[in-house]
């Protein structure tokens, strides 16, 4: 789990990530559509999936609200995300293994919008961070 450093590295990235990070999700949700094409069924109802489709940057933001809540409620992500872990088992029925899936795309989009300060160190919070996200949100499907 989360030590103070992992938390505080955390905090620190995401500070200088947060101006950039509209566009990093609808990255990050196009390289899933891409990368892990069963992932689209669950958007079957959108219009379009297609890379900077306006769906694709709208939801882009979305997710990326989500993870800085979770950034905000990173000592209790499980208690902190409940009410986004019920939609996603109880109404959208996300297959909890996609999450894992959704995680790594964010970190590669991290990873090539801030090869600077995306240190290992970073990588190693940030990994762990964003599999806690990823496992709090999953939570209610297993
Ligand atoms: C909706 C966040 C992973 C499928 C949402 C919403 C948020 C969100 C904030 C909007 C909730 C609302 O309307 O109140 C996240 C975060 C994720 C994640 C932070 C992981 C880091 C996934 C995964 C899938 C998925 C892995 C499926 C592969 C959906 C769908 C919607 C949704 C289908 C509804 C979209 C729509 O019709 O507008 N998500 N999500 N989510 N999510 Fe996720």
């Amino acid at each position: 789990s989360l030590n103070d450093k992992d938390k505080a590295t955390v905090k620190s990235f995401w500070a200088k990530a947060a101006g950039k990070v509209d566009d990093l999700g609808a990255d990050a949700l196009t390289r899933m559509f891409t990368v892990y094409p069963q992932t689209k069924t669950y958007f079957a109802h959108w219009k379009d999936v297609g890379p900077n489709s306006p769906q694709v940057l709208k939801h882009g933001k979305v997710v990326m609200a989500g993870v800085a809540e979770a950034v905000d409620k990173m000592d209790d992500l499980t208690g902190g995300l409940l009410t986004l872990s019920e939609l996603h088992a109880f109404t959208l029925r996300v297959d909890p293994s996609n999450f894992k899936i959704l995680a790594h795309c964010i970190m590669v989009v991290f990873a090539l919008s801030f090869p600077n300060d995306f240190t290992p160190e970073v990588h190693v919070s940030m990994d762990k961070f964003i599999q806690a996200v990823a496992r709090a949100l999953s939570e209610k499907v297993s």
